[in-house]
């Protein structure tokens, strides 16, 4: 008997430089892709599943339970958006989930990618359509109101611009630019910080819109940085944005702490990245100061990833 076909498919993971949750709210943000993210294979099946992380999620077609674990519900939820027949799924993380990395949507971009690849899509929709879609579809099962910044990193890498009602578009980087991250604590559901947020705003709109909209004046004067290769500037404008979240209420004593440590050593500039409640820091660095900024992390046993990005053309 043939091995019946199948398809691999991989995605990045990602780092907010500027403007997480106030993306939620329409103001823009910017992010830089990582290298490393989620793989994925599929192969047609009678019966559909997925291992993911030492676990294996049976899901059946005909019954929808509340009792679901979230990662079933949205596979289930993926393989729909996509009419996809029944298939069995493997998948991967080379980041750690739920530290501000964009792990979910790394995974939910690799599966929508290696399940279209098998599938071949619909004719009726072009496939990176059709996989942005699918990996939404999931994202929200994990996110409840994502801002779509996430799924768009993983598709796209790569330093972008991103708006809610415009999407991602690349930005141009006038010098390489070099991020160092930390994974200082684990992280906080997405979804709780995000609430958290609104419930912030809903007890003080006018506070909360204050901060939101400052939030966005530094990711504007970010891309104007980040185009003229002034990084200095963008290191400054990352600290204050930091600040921010500090006011906002989704930074944490470890997460300042980690950035107050990588300022010492040198950064540019440091903030927490995603949604926050612990997770990552990032700093802005360059040749000289990386391995004084590592070194400190690490000497606190801090684990240190990189993030970079090449001089691109406008
Ligand atoms: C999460 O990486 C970024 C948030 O702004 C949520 C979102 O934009 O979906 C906190």
């Amino acid at each position: 008997m043939s091995p019946a076909p199948s398809a691999t498919a991989a995605a990045g993971g990602k780092v907010i430089l500027l403007g997480e949750h106030a993306v939620v709210y329409g103001s823009p943000a910017l992010a830089l892709g990582l290298d490393r993210g989620a793989t994925a294979s599929v192969r047609l099946a009678q019966r559909t599943g997925l291992s993911l992380g030492g676990q294996h999620y049976a899901i059946d077609a005909g019954k929808l339970s509340s009792a679901e674990p979230a990662v079933a519900l949205a596979f289930r939820a993926l393989l729909g958006a996509l009419g996809a027949p029944s298939v069995m799924a493997e998948a991967s993380l080379q980041i750690p989930a739920g530290a501000g990395l964009g792990a979910s949507a790394a995974l939910g971009v690799a599966l929508a990618r290696a399940v279209v690849e098998l599938t071949g899509g619909s004719p009726d929709v072009p496939l990176g359509e059709a996989v942005s879609r699918a990996a939404m579809v999931w994202e929200n099962v994990f996110h409840g109101n994502a801002s779509g910044i996430d799924t768009a990193a993983a598709e796209q890498g790569g330093c972008l611009w991103f708006t809610r009602s415009e999407g991602a578009r690349p930005l141009a980087v006038g010098g390489a630019m070099q991020v160092s991250v930390a994974l200082v604590e684990p992280g906080a559901s997405t979804l709780r910080m995000v609430e958290a947020v609104a419930e912030r705003r809903r007890a003080d709109r006018r506070g909360v819109d204050l901060v939101i909209d400052s939030i966005a004046d530094l990711a504007r004067r970010a891309r104007q940085a980040i185009s003229l290769g002034d990084f200095t500037e963008l290191g400054r404008l990352m600290t204050q944005n930091h600040q921010l979240l500090v006011e906002l209420g989704v930074s944490t004593p470890g997460l300042d702490q980690a950035c107050g440590w990588a300022i010492q050593a040198g950064a540019l500039g440091a903030k927490l990245t995603g949604a926050g409640g612990g997770g990552c820091v990032i700093a802005l660095v360059d040749d000289r100061t990386r391995p004084v900024v590592v070194e400190a992390w690490a000497r606190r046993g801090l684990t240190c990833l990189e993030a970079r990005c090449a001089a691109t053309q406008p």
